[in-house]
């Protein structure tokens, strides 16, 4: 753990953490940072935390002395975001220190005693609405502004008036472990930039799809700040270019409802012998049209990569294999993923394999489009079946020829709703 200066009296202090599957679910392959802030005035306040990764609290600890600040000296504890990946220092800041002003919003407070036993016997409790001011001195001032629901009920975004810097914890935050010797989004190249925002995707696929509504909210808000410099709780620092990631933010949250890009996920099960023919037609008539397809085989393919492939395309094929289970259960998983990150208005269609083959097969494919539907209604997911999708056969020239005309439905889509095409040239 190391800390940088982010611009003048406001330092960062950062955690990685590699090897574990974040919230105990999401793969790290290239690691993660969690990052807290220390706004120096008269006062100090330190702005979210850490969890007990890479050495914390210890070495959260002697960041503060090689600032040449002492953790007693902290009067402000400012809680964005409960999560235990920002709070989880806590227990052992309480340890060591009390005295400090614990400034949350009211549930976020409530949290705290509930969580960490953080109440008055160890600190002043402080809390904050949107609108209200902390003066730290010395021309600090951080206000805050509540942004409920991005991702917790309790969430809050900080912001200090004299550098311009906002605070928003995960909102604007990415996957990814940054390097220390340059966190700042003006240290890196363009590769490395694209690296980020690449697995920003990935993690607002993964943590804060399904809260698009309260983030278009909160955006809404942040709107009206004048923002110099973005420190999220994850990712690099922006204070080059901090709308990129804003405008990133601000596809995204679109893109969970649609409309999206004239891309087309396809997700299949079943083994490669008997799905692979179908899987290349569908593959073939995609690229006959020139639109992406993003396959994916589940479950080999883990739900986190799924999400953001899904995230960005407006169509989705399913490839349902032949089996005693008419919708296998990985692709039930994956359609249920899907609908609880609300992945909402996609057009669609699936194959089965080997459909019009049996006599019984008109009842296997009822069943399966009965299976289906449930899952789709019961998240009020909105997709859309391709009007050719109820034909008795599904051979390999079927499948191409649907996946044709489910892309040439995109891109007409696209090429009419100037709405896409504006955030397809802007990517
Ligand atoms: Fe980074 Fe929702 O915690």
């Amino acid at each position: 753990m190391k800390y940088s200066n982010v611009t003048d009296g406001i330092f960062r202090l950062s955690a990685h953490i590699h090897d574990l599957l974040f919230e105990g679910m999401w793969p790290l392959p290239h690691g993660m940072s969690m990052n807290s802030y220390i706004v120096q005035g008269k006062e100090i306040a330190i702005i979210d935390g850490v969890c007990g990764w890479d050495g914390v609290p210890e070495t959260l600890f002697r960041q503060f002395e090689e600032r040449g600040l002492s953790v007693q000296n902290i009067r402000y504890v400012v809680l964005n975001h409960m999560e235990p990946d920002h709070t989880g220092w806590l227990v052992p800041l309480k340890q060591i220190t009390r005295g400090f002003e614990l400034v949350a919003t009211p549930k976020a407070l409530r949290l705290a005693k509930f969580f960490f036993g953080l109440d008055e016997s160890f600190c002043t409790l402080h809390p904050v609405k949107s609108g209200d001011r902390i003066d730290l001195g010395k021309g600090k001032v951080l206000r805050f502004e509540e942004i409920p629901n991005v991702h917790w009920p309790e969430t809050m975004a900080t912001y200090e008036e004299s550098s311009r810097t906002l605070f928003p914890c995960d909102a604007f935050g990415s996957f990814g472990a940054i390097r220390e010797e340059a966190p700042f989004d003006d240290q890196l190249s363009e590769s490395e930039l694209a690296f980020f925002e690449e697995e920003a995707v990935r993690y607002f696929a993964n943590i804060v799809a399904a809260f698009s509504g309260p983030v278009k909210k909160a955006l809404e808000k942040i709107d009206s700040l004048d923002i110099r410099v973005l420190a999220p709780g994850h990712g690099i620092v922006w204070r080059k270019n901090p709308a990129r990631i804003v405008e990133l933010y601000r596809r995204l949250a679109e893109w969970s409802t649609a409309p999206t890009e004239p891309e087309i996920t396809l997700l299949w099960a079943g083994t490669e012998p008997s799905m692979g023919p179908l899987v290349k037609a569908a593959v073939d008539g995609a690229h006959g049209e020139g639109v992406p397809i993003h396959v994916h085989k589940v479950p080999d393919t883990h739900i986190s990569y799924i999400l953001p492939s899904v995230l960005r395309s407006s169509g989705v094929i399913l490839g349902i294999p032949y089996s005693s289970d008419p919708l296998p259960s990985p692709l039930a998983h994956a359609l249920d993923d899907l609908g609880r990150k609300r992945m909402t208005g996609r057009k669609f269609f699936w194959f089965l394999q080997g459909k019009g083959l049996e006599p019984e097969g008109e009842q296997r494919s009822e069943t399966l489009e009965e299976e289906i539907e449930r899952i789709l209604e019961k998240y009020q997911m909105r997709w859309e079946a391709l009007e050719s999708a109820h034909i008795p056969r599904h051979t390999e020239e079927i499948v191409y020829q649907q996946t044709r005309a489910l892309a040439m439905e995109l891109v007409a889509r696209g090429v009419i709703n100037g709405h896409v095409q504006e955030l397809v040239h802007t990517t």
